[in-house]
């Protein structure tokens, strides 16, 4: 009874909020930014195979976002329009990685052949140093780079994302917006996934206030399956955008709350920091793997230059003919992951501050030297594989996929860094804010989060950008786009992308299969092979435990990436899938 009761009192309370909150955007008056938004109730050709569709595909981790992105695409929108539609609803329902305070990367391959990436991850503040996280004896301190205001680089996602929509997309800002206003201001019933990751994260979320009740209940409880999740001042800020653009979030009300929060919590990003933000127009690293291009993110990230890097490596070896999962693919993966993440933790950083050697590192003679050292029969120590050296002969966290009819695909990663970001709220503008300078080598040789190493090409520099692993990645047969992947999970994303590939390639997988099989990573140091829970047979592991190497399996509840993608069939009939790890959702029409 004790319990029972007041049990009882809240839930009716719960249902009254409900029912008011959701009266009053008709007692409201008209609002100038358009903001509807109907999902489609049945994803039509939905199979085993994935959702299938004639005109356009998107999938991503949300249902309601990829719903979003096709939306906009009936409306009459390319795959540009639905990428951006799908960006912004990623930030009102999937909240720990979709974003309006942290950054991302798009690759876009344009039905005209046009090749071309947006960069809008974040950068070091103004104020930002080499030594900001270091005590007076040079010791890291604890939690400073992931878990307080300043472990926030300034946001570029919205700058990113309007860059992109303005040069390419073919409709308006507030058409594209509208889905993300109507999820957030009209709401949209939580599912078991997100509601089990807002409680998980209540003691987090406690810390600070405008956090805690931003994800819980109006009541003041958390959430439960099936409440509305509404987010009045999100959306606000998601109008100020649609209304004005950039100056929307850069300037304006927004920045004014923005920079007033870092005041408040110790943080140190400034009017100047916003004003100066702009995503940057890069050109993508293009590689060829047997009959494929490979197109996919340059610096600041390093996704592509490894993926490119391990695929070269692994080109000479007729992997298809080793077998799916067998020992000897398994140990050439592998090896191929521990040389390319020597090379990530010496020369990989911020192209714009630090002399990155690209040429080297995407040539096929350099990986085939890289390989020299590689014995099929034994693994390599980690400690014996030093980050390579230029030839003689040669000079250097959320996905979403989206495809149209026209040929035009999107491959966007987007990202707080870790879930949920530095875990606080820009309050009265609704949005979390990242924890992205973790990515910075803060002390050199010293892991960061996902256990990375870096040095001199990665350390904090003020308006530098924090090197990235995020891999958007589109596969080109005789040039059209056949494949769009990629996927969250920090180092892994690389090696997730790299097996997407392989699958794809090699194996000749179907989509489904590519996405969903089984995963494993190296990544050089820590000296040691994860992989997910059933992925490799006992016969396998014994074969690579006779190699040396050290084989530990993820516990039951980790996995290894999303790699939400989308392809194109031969009869020309788009595919969308999501991949199984986690709830997540393609549509297609
Ligand atoms: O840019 C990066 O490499 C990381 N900040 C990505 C974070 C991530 O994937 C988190 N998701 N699991």
């Amino acid at each position: 009874m004790s319990h029972a009761a007041p049990a009882f009192f809240a839930g009716a309370l719960r249902r009254l909020t409900v029912l008011v909150l959701l009266a009053l955007p008709a007692l409201a008056p008209a609002q100038e930014v358009l903001n509807t938004f109907e999902p489609t109730a049945v994803s039509l050709g939905a199979s085993r195979d994935g959702v299938r569709g004639e005109n356009g595909v998107v999938a991503s981790r949300s249902r309601l976002a990829s719903e979003a992105g096709v939306a906009i695409m009936r409306q009459g929108g390319n795959a540009i329009d639905a990428a951006v539609a799908t960006g912004f609803a990623l930030a009102v329902t999937y909240p720990s990685a979709g974003n309006l305070g942290g950054g991302g990367f798009m690759v876009i391959h344009l039905a005209d052949g046009t090749l071309v990436t947006n960069d809008h991850r974040e950068r070091a503040p103004l104020a930002a140093s080499r030594d900001m996280y270091l005590d007076k004896e040079g010791k890291v301190i604890p939690g400073l780079s992931r878990e307080s205001h300043l472990a926030s680089g300034v946001p570029g996602t919205v700058a990113g994302l309007l860059d992109v929509l303005e040069r390419y997309g073919r409709l308006s800002r507030e058409k594209v917006m509208a889905p993300a206003i109507a999820l957030a201001e009209q709401g949209f019933a939580l599912n078991y996934d997100l509601v089990s990751q807002f409680k998980r994260r209540r003691e987090i979320f406690a810390r600070h206030e405008p956090t805690l009740r931003m994800f819980s209940h109006p009541t003041g409880g958390p959430y439960e399956v099936g409440d509305v999740f509404r987010q009045p001042y999100l959306a606000a800020t998601l109008k100020r955008i649609a209304r004005e653009g950039k100056a929307g979030f850069y300037t304006g009300r927004t920045a004014d709350l923005l920079v007033e929060e870092m005041k408040r919590g110790g943080g140190i990003i400034s009017h100047e920091d916003l004003l100066q933000y702009e995503s940057v127009w890069r050109k993508p690293l293009v590689g060829t793997y047997r009959d494929y291009e490979v197109v996919s993110m340059p610096p600041p990230s390093s996704g592509g230059a490894l993926l490119i890097q391990m695929l070269n490596m692994l080109e000479p070896y007729k992997v298809n003919d080793m077998g799916y999962g067998s020992a000897d693919a398994v140990h050439l993966m592998v090896e191929a992951e521990r040389r390319a993440y020597a090379d990530r933790a010496e020369h990989l950083g911020d192209s714009d501050y630090y002399d990155v050697p690209l040429a080297m590192l995407l040539n096929k003679t350099y990986a085939r030297q890289r390989m020299v050292s590689f014995d099929p029969s034994v693994a390599s120590r980690s400690d014996d594989i030093l980050p390579g050296r230029a030839l003689a002969e040669a000079v250097d966290t959320t996905h979403a996929s989206v495809m149209d009819k026209d040929g035009n695909a999107v491959a966007y990663t987007t990202t707080l860094n870790l879930s949920y970001g530095a875990r606080y709220v820009i309050p009265g503008a609704g949005f979390l804010m990242n924890n992205e300078m973790d990515d910075f080598s803060v002390k050199a040789n010293e892991p960061n989060a996902y256990g990375l190493i870096g040095r001199v090409a990665n350390e904090i520099q003020p308006g530098k950008r924090m090197l990235s692993s995020m891999t958007p990645t589109i596969l080109l047969k005789d040039d059209q786009a056949v494949l769009v992947t990629g996927s969250p999970g920090g180092s892994t994303i690389i090696t997730t992308v790299f097996q997407v590939v392989v699958n794809t390639i090699d194996h000749r997988m179907k989509l489904r299969d590519a996405v969903g099989q089984p995963r494993f990573h190296h990544q050089w140091k820590p000296e040691r092979v994860i992989y997910e829970p059933f992925g490799l047979s006992p016969d396998t592991l014994m074969m690579l435990g006779l190699r040396d190497h050290d084989m530990r399996p993820l516990p039951g509840t980790w996995l290894l990436g999303d790699a939400n993608s989308v392809s194109r069939l031969e009869d020309g009939a788009l595919l969308g899938v999501s991949d199984p790890r986690n709830e997540g959702g393609a549509a297609a029409y």
